[in-house]
């Protein structure tokens, strides 16, 4: 091994400053595992408009403007902040480009998308490179990875390449896949703005007629990785692909499938204070029950009779299955079971839960706006956590569940597959129930399993064991990142 490696991370959401899922929370436990292993990794995202970007009072301001090359108008300043790490830190980078970014959303606002995103997201990967840059000289760039994730960053392996030096140029870049059905698609009119003239003419950047992001970093990464290593091998079909899967069939065995851990730290359910009471995997039976008692007064559930309860934790999209829930939601509430979702989304989904939850009143409960403390205690309250993803690249909603001892119901899809060990009553083993597929029928059934399973105290204890006791942890995907990394920078 040579010199150590260092990591310029580049994303839209960044957890505790700005996240809408799963690939805030990922982005910023991987940094912090990264980090724990003694990595330098400095992340650059946006300073947005709200949240906990009002900056924390440790932050430095770059005491100087750095100038985005190619694109007028844009004069940033840097907010430098971090966040702990075990016993080292990663430093994060605000961007600072207000007419940019201080908005009050991340993609878009209450009027749908902002119009200017590609300038958005195409000044933050010129901005996160110049910060390298300015960072690191042209010798440590050869031991630098620049790492960028989802459509938002993609432009930063190309725009690496075109610069005419630097620690940036001597990069390697890996670009990770969260979900390839956003992919940033915009006009090809665009292309002056972006500075992509000539990457569109030669058509390196195109695909179906417009300018897309995403399939600009396929194209031009060292390495691809995704989420999962069944989601690596589904997007290669045309099911999945959403129209790229040549493109990414085109890169052959080079993309990598690293599964998501989660945060063992801040999703601990023997720490974790929006909890009524905590527990660990020893009390976890009774104490587990108070918190299904404080979750039903605090939602207004009945307990006239005892019934499990199910919970969606789940941003309302069609990715996520959740209309196949709204479905069967009449038959769990005739079988003697309990159904409380959260999480906000499309405004059909959540018209049609609002519909369950006048038409079963105190049987289906719901909010639907997303509410972090309300998640973690339907994670230690609900019995079953409802996850019958159409597909997914990782979900990290089925580990926060295990986590906090609710049996998951997954589909067999993507990182559900690779994370959950499915329920076989034979042999007592698995850590929850795979449905056959997200359509209804097969979510019943799964369901049927979930209601003989909720009577039968010690199969139930004994899932609730296994699942509480899967490694989750950060560490193990770290040093697969790592190795990628090394084998990168090594090619
Ligand atoms: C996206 C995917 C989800 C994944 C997350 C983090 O939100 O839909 O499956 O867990 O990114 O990688």
């Amino acid at each position: 091994m040579g010199k150590p490696v260092r990591v310029l991370m580049i994303a839209s959401e960044v957890g505790s400053f700005a996240r809408t899922g799963g690939l805030g929370d990922m982005v910023e436990g991987l940094a912090r595992g990264l980090a724990a292993a003694a990595v330098e990794v400095v992340v650059v995202t946006p300073l947005y408009g709200f949240g906990v970007t009002s900056v924390p009072p440790d932050t430095k301001r770059w005491p100087f403007p750095l100038r985005i090359d190619r694109a007028p108008k844009c004069q940033l300043e840097v907010v430098e902040t971090g966040v702990a790490a075990g016993s080292g830190s990663v430093r994060v980078m605000l961007l600072d480009i207000p007419h940019l970014y201080d908005r009050k959303g991340i993609y878009g606002d209450e009027h749908g998308l902002f119009g200017d995103n590609q300038i958005r997201f195409a000044a933050l990967c010129r901005g996160a490179l110049a910060i390298g840059d300015h960072l690191w000289s042209e010798s440590d760039g050869a031991r630098t990875i620049v790492h960028a994730h989802d459509w938002h960053s993609a432009l930063a392996p190309l725009y690496a390449r075109s610069r005419p030096s630097g620690a940036m140029r001597a990069s390697k870049q890996l670009f990770s896949i969260h979900n390839l059905a956003y992919q940033g698609r915009f006009d090809l009119h665009d292309a002056a703005a972006l500075g992509l003239s000539a990457e569109v003419a030669s058509g390196q950047v195109v695909h179906d007629g417009r300018i897309n992001f995403m399939k600009s970093a396929i194209v031009a990464a060292d390495r691809v990785s995704t989420v999962s290593a069944t989601y690596a091998r589904e997007i290669l079909e045309t099911a999945n692909g959403c129209g790229l899967e040549h493109a990414i069939a085109s890169r052959g065995d080079s993309v990598a499938g690293i599964e998501n851990g989660i945060d063992l730290d801040l999703y601990d359910p023997s720490h974790d204070s929006a909890l009524a009471v905590n527990y660990n995997a020893s009390n976890a039976l009774p104490q587990r029950a108070l918190c299904k008692r404080a979750l039903a007064a605090e939602v207004g559930l009945d307990t006239q009779d005892d019934g499990p309860l199910f919970a969606t934790v789940s941003r309302l999209t069609w990715q996520k299955g959740i209309d196949s829930v709204i479905d069967i939601a009449p038959q769990i509430v005739a079988t003697g079971g309990r159904i409380l979702f959260v999480g906000g989304g499309d405004a059909s989904l959540s018209e049609a839960i609002l519909r369950l939850v006048e038409q079963y009143p105190g049987r289906v409960v719901g909010s639907t706006e997303f509410d972090d403390a309300l998640a973690r205690r339907a994670y230690a309250g609900a019995d079953f956590v409802l996850m019958p993803s159409r597909y997914e690249p990782c979900g990290l909603t089925q580990q926060y569940a295990m986590r906090y001892g609710a049996v998951p119901i997954v589909t067999p899809v993507g990182g559900l597959l690779d994370t959950v060990m499915p329920y076989d009553p034979g042999s007592a083993s698995g850590t929850g129930i795979v449905a056959a597929s997200h359509a209804p029928h097969h979510l019943i059934d799964a369901c049927r399993i979930a209601f003989d399973l909720y009577r039968d105290r010690t199969a139930m204890a004994g899932i609730i064991a296994r699942a509480m006791a899967r490694d989750n942890s950060w560490a193990r995907s770290t040093q697969e990142y790592l190795a990628l990394y090394e084998q990168m920078l090594s090619a």
